[in-house]
């Protein structure tokens, strides 16, 4: 489906975290619309580096770029000489993905490095090729700050959440310096949907619920989870906001979100419904201290100067996912 107007074909895009859950969506985005866009994905793929949480270092995965036909340069966006093999090339578009995207990561020296380091080369690169840039940013950028999250009022509470808050001040400043540059930072709420799975335990809820009940297991939930809230977003509506973001004149950094916050037991109804099973809920305590209980994003400047109009509820987001939660169960992760 194409969003917008924009003319992609003949384009050169760089994708950098293109092995990734968003990043391959985004790839697979223009290679079925626009067949004739030169799309480079620069990725660090999986390692077998773990992070102080048991997470690994990089969560690319092979798996998620089968049927890609465009160009693939395997590097660390840490690394200058890795990043140097980009000169080759003149870039119309950049879609910045890569990150340490765990929220649970307290390694503050690799996130600092990974996600905000490696911004300012992302940035200049931009500049050089005079492209336009569309970067990840994040919900976790407002922390607990109460619902509707808003644009402005961010107040980060991990180091995840900070690095991505200290991206949109430095995009913010970037912009000012460079007026006749395009940058666009989106913060993603809660995005789920097909290309998540490699993300292991850090994939969304509705695959991980999903998975549980295929296993026959009654699906697993915080004691009060009729209580706790997110703002989900399928991955369609996630790549609409890039693509909308590349047809927008006005800079800034905006919510993606459906602006409609639901609760962790509704996933599970659905996700039961859904798959035909009634197998009740097991509740467990929440071992999470200062756990964010609702996120909602306010949408309304994604919808005015975006023009960004979420299309898939929670409801229909699931049903069009059940296929690959099917596909997926019990497929090898590593
Ligand atoms: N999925 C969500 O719900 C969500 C929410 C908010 C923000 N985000 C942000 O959106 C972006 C994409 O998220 P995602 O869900 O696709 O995550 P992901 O982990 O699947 O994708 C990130 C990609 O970056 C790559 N990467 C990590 N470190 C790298 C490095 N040093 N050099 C090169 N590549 C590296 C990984 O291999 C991976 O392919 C991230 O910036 C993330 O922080 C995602």
């Amino acid at each position: 489906m194409k969003y917008t107007e924009t003319k992609f074909d003949n384009k050169t895009i760089l994708i950098t975290g293109g092995a990734g859950f968003i990043g391959s969506n985004l790839a697979f985005y223009f290679q079925k619309n626009y067949p004739l866009t030169n799309i480079v994905i620069f990725d660090s793929f999986r390692n077998e580096k773990y992070l102080n949480n048991g997470s690994l270092l990089s969560l690319g995965h092979y798996k998620n770029l089968i049927g890609f036909s465009g160009d693939i340069i395997c590097g660390n966006i840490n690394n200058k000489d890795d990043l140097n093999r980009l000169d080759t090339y003149n870039f119309d578009y950049i879609f910045h993905q890569a990150a340490i995207s765990d929220t649970r990561v307290y390694n503050q020296e690799i996130i600092m490095q990974t996600n905000v380091n490696s911004f300012f080369d992302i940035l200049n690169i931009a500049k050089r090729d005079n492209a336009l840039l569309v970067y990840a940013s994040s919900a976790a950028t407002y922390g607990s700050e109460p619902s509707p999250q808003t644009v402005g009022k961010e107040n980060p509470e991990n180091p995840y959440g900070f690095s991505k808050c200290m991206m949109d001040k430095i995009a913010f400043r970037f912009s000012g310096e460079n007026p006749d540059m395009r940058i666009i930072g989106l913060k993603y709420f809660n995005v789920f949907g097909p290309g998540e799975y490699f993300k292991g335990k850090t994939s969304s809820m509705v695959i991980q619920l999903g998975h549980q009940i295929l296993d026959g297991n009654p699906p697993r939930l915080f004691h009060d989870s009729n209580k706790i809230s997110r703002d989900f977003i399928y991955i369609q509506d996630a790549i609409q906001a890039n693509i909308k973001a590349c047809a927008s004149e006005f800079n800034g950094t905006y919510n993606v979100g459906t602006g409609i916050s639901r609760n962790f037991q509704e996933i599970s109804d659905i996700l039961q419904k859904e798959l035909g099973t009634d197998l009740g809920t097991e509740y467990f305590s929440n071992p999470y201290k200062g756990y964010q209980m609702n996120t909602q994003a306010d949408i309304s400047l994604t919808q005015k100067n975006l023009g960004f109009k979420p299309n898939f509820s929670l409801e229909k987001g699931i049903k069009a996912y059940i296929p690959e939660i099917f596909r997926l169960h019990g497929e090898d992760i590593a």
